[in-house]
Parts: structure tokens; C-alpha cells; sequence
């Protein structure tokens, strides 16, 4: 079937229309870029890869009563979902002191957090994405307060249930990103995608700092084997979702 021209191209995703006005084709791509797209790869079947994970994971968060905009694996690279608003923040949840983190507070990389850390950064690559105080969030006023404090909580239900499910892959779940749309019902859904380029992973019972990264920290920091890497994510996944 021929596609629309797209409405919307992103680093990561291209999305299209369908015939029905309410729904749109994810068409996720194997480009890879880092550090607000200064650089720039592809990742050799990524986008069939983070493709089937989302919609695996989107699936069982939809069982477990989280809404998402997700609807259906409709080819290894396409899935289609609801059509949304994003609201245009990026919601960081994080378990253990990683990456941004580290960096900027000086925290020892793998420090436990509990409880988790929310953070909410400004979705706009040219700035560089920053990260916002609540009073700026409020200036910004791209969500309201009580949208915002939806994202907060959804963003803590996701992570419990996307913490216990990949420890049973063997996985931890260091920290994770999260996009948030809202629907024709103005019902606050989580979008975009959930996948090792936008989680970090590592695997449970490796201590090497560098083995056990299975996300695009392989990516970001030259570190190898990121295909691979994904590959085992996607296969412990599905193994997980199989069992349960
Ligand atoms: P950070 O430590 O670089 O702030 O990243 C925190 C988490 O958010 C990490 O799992 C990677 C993910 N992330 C994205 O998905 N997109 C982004 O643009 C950034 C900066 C981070
Ligand atoms: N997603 C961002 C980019 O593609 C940042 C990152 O993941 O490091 O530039």
C-alpha cells in the first residue's frame, strides 16, 4: 500500500496518516543519533527491533490499566496508534544515578534512588532539551497542573510495573524516558516509544560497568556490540512476555 506523504518526521520515528483521521502509522527507522543529533549512526535493525519491544511493552502497560496511544504491530518496522497532541516534555524517571545525573551532581554512577527521581526536560533539541524547575515548568505552561500531575503519576506507575517486568528478564532498569499525549477525549496517554534508546539497561547479574549496558549508552559512548545489545533486550522481552 503506497503511504501518505508523512505528517511528522523525527530522529527516531516517521509518522504517517491512515484513511481513519484517529489513527497514524509509527514507522520507526534504524537511524540513531546522540547528544541532541550531534552524532549521528544508523543501528542495523533497530527500527524492527524497538518496534516490536514498544508495542510489546505498550501492549502489557495497557493490560495493566496504563493507557498508551498504542494499537497494533501492523509489519516488523509499523505500528499503528492513536492519534494524540504530544505535549512537549520529556518526563525522565530514574532508579539508579546514571548519565545526566552523574554528570551534573556529581552522584556515583548506580547509586540506588528511592524514591525514584521525576524529572521533566523541555522537548526541544535546539535549546538542548534542558531540564526545568517546577516553577519554570509552570511559566512554560504547556501543561496544566493537573495534566502535569497525571504525567507524574502515570510516569511512577510505568516505572513499577516496567521495573518488576524487566527484572524478571535478568534486566535492571536504570532510567527511562517518557512522552505523554493527550486524545480526542483529553485523556493523558503515554506515546512515543519504550526501548533501549530511550531506556537504560543493564543486565542484573553482570558488574562490569561496560558488559552490562544493553541500551544506546553502546551507542553514545563507542562502546560496541550495540545490535547485539538490542537483540537481547528484544529476546528476553519476548521470552518474559511469552512466560507471562
Ligand atoms: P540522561 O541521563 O541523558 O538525562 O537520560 C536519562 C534517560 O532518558 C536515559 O534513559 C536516556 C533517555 N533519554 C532519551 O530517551 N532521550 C533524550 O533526548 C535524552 C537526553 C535522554
Ligand atoms: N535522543 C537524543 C538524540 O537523539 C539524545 C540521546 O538519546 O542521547 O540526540
Amino acid at each position: 500500500m503506497a503511504l501518505s506523504p508523512p505528517l511528522y518526521e523525527g530522529k527516531a520515528k516517521i509518522l504517517y496518516p491512515t484513511a481513519d483521521p484517529d489513527v497514524l502509522l509509527a514507522h520507526f527507522k534504524d537511524d540513531a543519533t546522540a547528544f541532541n543529533a550531534q552524532k549521528r549512526g544508523t543501528i542495523r535493525e533497530k527500527g524492527e527491533i524497538n518496534c516490536t519491544l514498544s508495542s510489546h511493552l505498550f501492549q502489557k502497560l495497557g493490560e495493566a490499566g496504563i493507557p498508551t496511544h498504542f494499537l497494533a504491530q501492523v509489519a516488523p518496522q509499523q505500528m499503528h496508534v492513536r492519534r494524540v497532541t504530544i505535549i512537549p516534555l520529556e518526563v525522565v524517571v530514574r532508579n539508579r544515578a546514571a548519565g545526566s545525573l552523574c554528570r551534573q551532581t556529581g552522584l556515583p554512577l548506580g547509586l540506588p534512588l528511592e524514591p525514584p527521581l521525576v524529572e521533566f526536560y523541555l522537548k526541544d533539541d535546539a535549546l538542548g532539551d534542558p531540564l526545568l524547575t517546577p516553577d519554570r515548568l509552570q511559566l512554560l505552561n504547556l501543561a496544566s497542573p493537573s495534566h502535569i500531575a497525571q504525567m507524574q503519576a502515570l510516569a511512577l506507575q510505568v516505572n513499577q510495573w516496567l521495573s518488576d517486568f524487566f527484572k524478571d528478564c535478568g534486566i535492571l532498569l536504570v532510567d527511562f524516558k517518557l512522552e505523554f499525549g493527550l486524545n480526542r477525549d483529553d485523556q493523558m496517554v503515554v506515546a512515543d516509544e519504550i526501548s533501549p534508546d530511550t531506556c537504560r539497561l543493564w543486565l542484573k547479574d553482570e558488574t562490569d560497568p561496560q558488559k552490562r549496558i544493553l541500551d544506546k549508552d553502546r551507542f553514545r559512548q563507542d562502546l560496541g556490540q550495540v545490535e547485539e545489545a538490542y537483540r537481547q533486550v528484544l529476546t528476553r522481552v519476548l521470552g518474559q512476555a511469552a512466560a507471562g
